[in-house]
């Protein structure tokens, strides 16, 4: 029996979209608002699924206290009340779209979870704008 578990988790951070080699006004057609050089914040909702086959021995596809430790640990602590183009390295050159925020949290997620369970993860940038990611 396969099952998918969710854990949901949340933190704040503030973003600037642009590329410095674009000129202001490239920036601002391709970005918009999102390109305000004073940055801007946005209530992020996570959410992480997992995979995998239920455990005959704890009815569990995985400890779910060990999944909220691990997204607190790596994410929430990472980036919370940051400004991800400023605070957060994996940004340094890479433009904080939801979409890149998505690859970064699931290749730091990746790594520590056991390689027969997927991952899939979900990033709310508002409520009605989200990005689904799975590693491909
Ligand atoms: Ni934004």
């Amino acid at each position: 029996m396969i099952a998918t578990v969710s854990r949901k988790a949340h933190f704040n951070a503030a973003h600037r979209l642009f590329r410095a080699d674009w000129d202001f006004e490239k920036n601002q057609e391709v970005f918009g608002k999102c390109n305000n050089p004073n940055f801007h914040g946005h209530n992020y909702e996570l959410i992480v699924h997992v995979t995998g086959p239920i455990s005959k021995e704890t009815g569990f596809v995985i400890d779910m206290k060990i999944l909220k430790d691990l997204i607190k640990l790596e994410i929430e602590e990472a980036f919370d009340h940051k400004n991800l183009n400023l605070d957060v390295p994996e940004f340094k050159d890479l433009n904080p779209t939801a979409e890149n925020i998505s690859v970064v949290i699931f290749n730091k997620l990746r790594p520590k979870i056991e390689s027969n369970l997927e991952l899939k993860i979900t990033l709310f940038e508002t409520p009605r704008n989200s990005v689904t990611y799975s590693g491909q």
